[in-house]
């Protein structure tokens, strides 16, 4: 074979390997244009586990064992790429040992929100014995002031609660409700 013919097979040869690499790197380029972007939504919930805000509701001694305290706090929500401010309420008491109990008012019956039976005097208006702090008036389930449900009710279950820390004697609470562990 004589030289020129050699040289020109090589130079040949040379370009099918650009050509060869210069497809396959736009080819992993453009799969990765497409699969990065999606990698956040992938992992997101990973980075979101345990990233529960808390809000700072008022001093643990704002509150007592007598009666339920109605505490309103507002928190940012994202629904996709939506950011809004959301309105929160939670009724706060101390519970038989002394702990913060931040009790939801949305009926575990089918979700109405319940009242808490205070006069502007702080008085309970509840029926005659007292014992039921909190009325729901879709269904009327009565609920007493830890938030438990009376018996009669159909709302099953008792209140559900926010998760609350207690740092420097100030008392905040978690972004979302749960149900309770009795
Ligand atoms: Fe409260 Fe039905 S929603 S009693």
């Amino acid at each position: 074979m004589s030289d020129e013919k050699k040289n020109a097979e090589k130079e040949s040869l040379s370009r099918r390997q650009f050509l060869t690499y210069a497809l396959g790197g736009t080819g992993a380029f453009m799969a990765a244009a497409i699969v990065s972007p999606m990698i956040p939504f992938a992992i997101d919930p990973l980075t979101r586990a345990g990233g529960t805000d808390y809000v700072e509701v008022g001093k643990e001694s704002d509150f007592d064992d007598k009666l339920p305290k109605k505490v309103e706090f507002k928190v940012k929500k994202k629904d996709g790429w939506v950011e809004s401010d959301v309105q929160l309420t939670a009724w706060i008491i101390k519970d038989q040992q002394g702990k913060i109990l931040a009790m939801s008012n949305i009926c575990t019956h089918l979700g109405c929100g319940i009242n808490g039976t205070v006069d502007a005097n702080g008085k309970s208006e509840s029926p005659k014995d007292g014992k039921w702090f909190f009325l729901c008036p879709c269904h009327g389930s009565k609920f007493d002031k830890f938030g438990v449900n009376s018996p009669e009710s159909p709302a099953r279950r008792p209140l559900d609660v926010y998760d609350v820390k207690v740092e420097n004697g100030i008392v905040k609470l978690g972004t979302s409700i749960q149900q309770r562990k009795v």
